[in-house]
């Protein structure tokens, strides 16, 4: 691996000395009070993010507990799913990329399950949730940052519509928190889920989730898969434990990398991942590219990673010359998914990205299109970039 090795792809992102060094400590036993106390600082720096990120670091809860699963985000997502639907239960999926989709595929092994379908990429349209949405509606499950298409998804319009019908609203945060606002109760958030490897920037492994007060009573635990039964979770975590064997190590990571995260609090880091993101569209546009996702009044670009169309000359069987150019020069990033594959690539800018990785990136991207006989130009490019960082 060379020393200047840089990944953007969408998580795992790079992470800090000090988180890797956590989890080079003497192992310890996950019933121990060593482990308890690593337990507890995760928590309690989770409960921060989960809680405070606004720009004004404002609390947004009026209460809820922060949980850690032995598990990456999808088992949040299905645990969360699980504890809240019984036998008959409903769902209503907003489905617009591939994550929505993983949403509705779990949903469908716990519920009758209706999709709201939109092509990936566009906007969510509101009022098609709101036909879909009715008395009858359990849980309403959204994703607030679409991964696949680089597209903000408006949670808070489909919070009013999960609040209006008295159903649970289950939230992927899963590459938005720690990067982005969530506002938990203006947004009508149940249950808020997200991954140690994405904008929390710890090591893949782990899943973070915050369970309110108000929806701990509709848990019913024994309804879930048994390792996911969140009713054992929260009684577990009262005294800083999980009901199964900890990870120990990535436990350890977690709880470092979220005290990183509150060192440089929530509206500082808020506001360096907009400029950031802001800095990697306006480098793409300067070099002619356009951004994937279509935007409507409630949809907004990613403020955590860039989707860009590729261009003629880097797309469909021409995009593997493009990308193979780009890992040549140390650096990482990731190309559509499923049949967006040949369409599109994405760049993330979650977690401790420096300005000067973020210009690397740019320079690198806009290298590598001149070495396939793309036509962009990379110097300009950087300098909007430029413009938009501090
Ligand atoms: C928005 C979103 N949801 C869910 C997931 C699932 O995460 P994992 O594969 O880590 O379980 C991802 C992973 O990229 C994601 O980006």
């Amino acid at each position: 691996m060379r020393e200047d090795f840089l990944l953007l792809n969408p998580g795992p992102v790079p992470v800090a000395r000090e988180v890797r060094e956590a989890m080079s400590e003497p192992m310890v036993s996950h019933r121990s009070a060593e482990f308890e106390a690593v337990y507890e600082r995760a928590q309690d720096h989770l409960d921060y993010v989960f809680e405070h990120s606004t720009p004004s670091g404002d609390s947004t809860s009026s209460g809820g507990t922060s949980l850690m699963l032995n598990g990456t985000a999808t088992m949040g997502m299905e645990a969360a799913v699980a504890n809240l639907v019984g036998d008959g239960g409903e769902v209503v999926s907003v489905v617009n990329g591939k994550f929505g989709r993983r949403f509705a595929r779990i949903a469908d092994r716990y519920a009758d399950t209706t999709r709201v379908e939109f092509d990936w990429g566009e906007p969510v349209d509101v009022d098609a949730v709101a036909d879909a949405v009715g008395p009858e509606t359990d849980v309403v499950t959204m994703v607030h940052n679409e991964t696949s298409t680089g597209l903000l998804n408006p949670v808070e319009d489909v919070g009013e519509v999960a609040g209006d019908a008295d159903a649970r609203y289950v939230v992927d945060g899963v590459t938005s928190i720690g990067g982005d606002e969530l506002r938990i109760d203006d947004w009508g958030v149940d249950v808020a889920i997200t991954d140690a490897q994405k904008a929390l920037a710890a090591p893949p492994g782990l899943s973070a989730m915050y369970v309110t007060d108000d929806v701990k009573p509709d848990l019913d635990g024994e309804a879930a898969p048994f390792y996911e039964d969140l009713d054992w979770h929260l009684r577990k975590a009262d005294s800083h434990q999980t009901p199964f064997t900890s990870a120990v190590p990535l436990f350890r990571a977690l709880a470092e990398a979220a005290a990183r995260i509150r060192e440089e609090g929530m509206p500082d880091r808020i506001a360096r991942h907009r400029e950031q993101s802001a800095a990697f569209r306006a480098g793409f546009h300067e070099m002619g590219l356009e951004s994937f996702p279509e935007l409507n009044e409630t949809a907004e670009y990613s403020n955590t990673l860039t989707a860009i169309r590729l261009p003629a000359g880097a797309r469909g069987d021409d995009a593997a010359a493009f990308m193979d150019a780009v890992n040549a020069r140390g650096v990482s990033i990731s190309g559509g998914q499923a049949h967006l594959g040949g369409d599109i690539f994405r760049v993330s800018n979650m977690g401790q990205l420096t300005s000067q990785q973020v210009l690397r990136g740019i320079r690198t991207v806009g290298e590598a299109f001149r070495e396939v006989g793309v036509d962009v130009d990379v110097q300009a490019g950087v300098a909007a970039a430029r413009d938009e960082l501090r």
